[in-house]
């Protein structure tokens, strides 16, 4: 799969899945703008991509409009076109309705559902130019039902939709949009919620996998292969899809063992 002279954006790329997209896309030959919030992280992943030319590092919060009116900005004045975006930049959250303070609510909305509705929107007259494609990186927790993650699940099921509308409102454009929803897969994510140490983190991961029929947590380069193939040529007539990279969770599962996992 070949990507050279096209430009990928990918949101969320200074860590975990994003910065293993990045990677494999600048491996494909893609010209890159990357976004994060963290400038020190998102330097090291550019250095990581890096070849004859260097990734665009932009240093943005995607929950606020400026973050994306400039990511946008940023991106086109650099290359003039966008071939591909990539939005996954997300947070996570560990609440129920009892115990949710709005506060979190709107953090996660803000960023995992506000903020890729904005860039979209500010980015989609540029992917019509080049009849290019939007990956959406969701979760298996919107469509598993769980207690424990609600307004994280919300989210995810909102951005399925989401992918499900505009593939067919920009399918007419040429455009593609799909979804790529990963199963548990080794990250930031968890830490940061939680503030687990490294070894309890590692004990976490041990006990997901115990419930995946595959039994083996996701790393993020398994992700990042979806996402790279489903935005490949390979891929041109495959829209509006939801693509789960997940070591074969079914809701089944994901109702009884996820939800213990959870609740711990
Ligand atoms: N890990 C999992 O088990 C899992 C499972 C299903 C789905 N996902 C989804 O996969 C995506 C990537 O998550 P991950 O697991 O790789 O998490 P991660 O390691 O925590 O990385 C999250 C990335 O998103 C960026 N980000 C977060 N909020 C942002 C904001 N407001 N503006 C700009 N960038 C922001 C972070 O940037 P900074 O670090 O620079 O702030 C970081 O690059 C998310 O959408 C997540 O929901 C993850």
């Amino acid at each position: 799969m070949s990507f050279n002279d096209k430009v990928v954006l990918v949101t969320g790329a200074s860590a975990g899945i994003g910065k293993a997209i990045a990677i494999l896309f600048a491996e494909s030959g893609a010209r890159l703008a990357i976004v994060g919030r963290n400038a020190q992280n998102l330097r090291a992943v550019a250095d990581a991509c890096a070849k004859d030319e260097r990734p665009l590092e932009i240093v943005a919060d995607l929950s606020t409009d400026e973050g994306c009116e400039r990511t946008a900005k940023e991106t086109l004045e650099r290359y003039g076109r966008l071939d591909v975006l990539i939005n996954n930049a997300g947070v996570g959250a560990r609440t129920n309705l009892l115990s949710t303070d709005m506060a979190i609510f709107d953090k996660v909305f803000s960023t995992n559902v506000r903020g890729v509705y904005n860039l979209t929107r500010l980015l989609a007259p540029s992917l019509i130019e080049t009849k290019g494609n939007i990956v959406n990186i969701s979760s298996v927790m919107g469509t598993a039902v769980a207690v424990g993650v609600l307004p994280y699940s919300m989210s995810k099921a909102a951005l399925d939709h989401f992918t499900r509308l505009i593939a067919l409102e920009l399918a007419p454009k040429g455009v593609r949009v799909n979804t790529v929803s990963p199963g548990v897969t080794v990250s930031e994510l968890v830490q940061r919620l939680t503030g687990i140490s490294d070894e309890q983190y590692s004990d976490y991961l041990t006990d997901m996998a115990k419930g995946i029929p595959m039994r083996r947590v996701c790393q993020p380069e398994h992700v990042a292969k979806m996402v790279v193939f489903v935005a490949s040529e390979d891929c041109e007539l495959v829209t509006g899809t939801v693509i789960k990279v997940d070591g074969g969770v079914d809701l089944a599962v994901e109702s009884s063992e996820i939800k213990k996992q959870i609740q711990k």
